[in-house]
């Protein structure tokens, strides 16, 4: 059996742990490995590396991915479709093991659809792909932006000051939530509740009249405020690959208004990709090999449109459909367990 690798999308900590899962299972099978570089874009550029056991080997503990990474869409292009088949049956590939977020699942399920045989792996810091309790990446994140949290709070009180933290999360506010809780954030921001600024600023004034002239607040990307007054600048408004807004900043526009509103002295701070980058957590190790055998025996099993996912301790699999349907978004309950804390 021949198996294409590619990693498409944001990168995130853990995907080499799958890339050299993958690879090692193979091995003990008898299959042979193809690295796609560069995603769905390696297979229009038919830029392939052949993977073995010592391409793999010292790459457990290394961010990024070996294979590199673009959102590039071939249902996007020109003839896309066709130019897709013919590249994929040129090579020969047997099965192809897309690891990917949200875009790139979509990507995996309309080529499934065209006739190619995939194996979806999920990942993304955001931990927003449904039917998976979580993606390898997120725990590393949430540990990077709790570390940030700790160090921003001794500043923070040193200073009197009000400290912002924009972590990521487009649609979802797990690792603002995650971070948050762990870090001992006075409010958190998140994306799936449309914040009021009073709202906060009623938070950081009762600290205040309690003593606590400081606050730590955590907010996520894609944050949301009802006031009318809410104008990002032009600039932050540039696209992705996938023609999504670039997102980053919110922070400064919370500080400004908080600021503004009540004079207290508020600093802002983008985690941005210092988040995405680096080693893996041992968990998201684990959990990104554990994934990658998985997807091994799918594909030997001819379990093709189906994406491998975590479902308490088991991995499982789950129709790419199911994962792609709906964003999994932060759950109420924990959001409530949070707001204990917004005091
Ligand atoms: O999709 C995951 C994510 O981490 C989002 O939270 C964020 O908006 C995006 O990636 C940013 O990615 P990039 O900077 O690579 O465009």
């Amino acid at each position: 059996m021949k198996i294409g690798i590619l990693t498409s999308g944001g990168d995130c900590p853990g995907l080499n742990a799958v890339i050299r899962a993958i690879v090692r299972k193979s091995d003990q099978l008898g299959f042979e490995t193809i690295g796609i570089i560069d995603g769905w874009k390696g297979i229009f550029d038919e830029n392939y590396i052949q993977l073995d056991l010592n391409s793999v080997a010292g790459i457990i503990n290394k961010g990024g991915t070996i294979l590199g990474t673009s959102r590039f869409s071939p249902f996007e292009k020109k003839n896309g479709m066709d130019k897709l088949l013919n590249k994929i049956s040129r090579k020969k590939f047997d099965a192809i093991i897309a690891i990917g977020g949200e875009g790139s699942m979509h990507i995996a399920q309309m080529a499934y659809e065209a006739g190619i045989n995939i194996v979806g792996v999920p990942k993304t810091i955001d931990n927003d792909i449904s039917g998976t309790d979580y993606t390898f990446g997120f725990d590393t994140a949430v540990g990077i932006a709790t570390e940030a949290i700790d160090r921003l709070h001794t500043t923070a009180e040193s200073h009197h000051r009000i400290m912002i933290l924009e972590v990521m999360g487009r649609h979802a506010g797990w690792i603002a939530l995650y971070s948050g809780l762990a870090g001992g954030a006075d409010v958190v921001v998140i994306p799936e509740v449309t914040t009021k600024i009073s709202q906060v600023i009623k938070v950081i004034k009762s600290r205040y009249n309690r003593g606590k002239r400081f606050s730590i607040i955590v907010i996520a990307e894609g944050a949301k405020f009802d006031e009318k007054s809410m104008k990002l600048k032009k600039e932050n408004k540039k696209l992705d690959d996938f023609g999504r807004e670039r997102l980053g900043g919110i922070c400064t526009f919370l500080a400004d208004e908080i600021e503004r509103r009540t004079g207290f002295e508020c600093r802002a701070t983008i985690l941005g990709h210092v988040q995405r980058g680096g080693m893996p957590s041992a968990f998201d190790r684990v959990l990104g090999t554990r994934l990658g055998i998985y997807a091994v025996e799918m594909a030997y099993e001819k379990k093709f449109g189906r994406m491998a996912a975590l479902q308490g301790n088991e991995i499982v699999d789950i129709p790419i459909t199911e994962a792609i349907g709906k964003l999994k978004t932060v759950d109420k309950d924990l959001y409530e367990v949070a707001q204990v804390f917004f005091k």
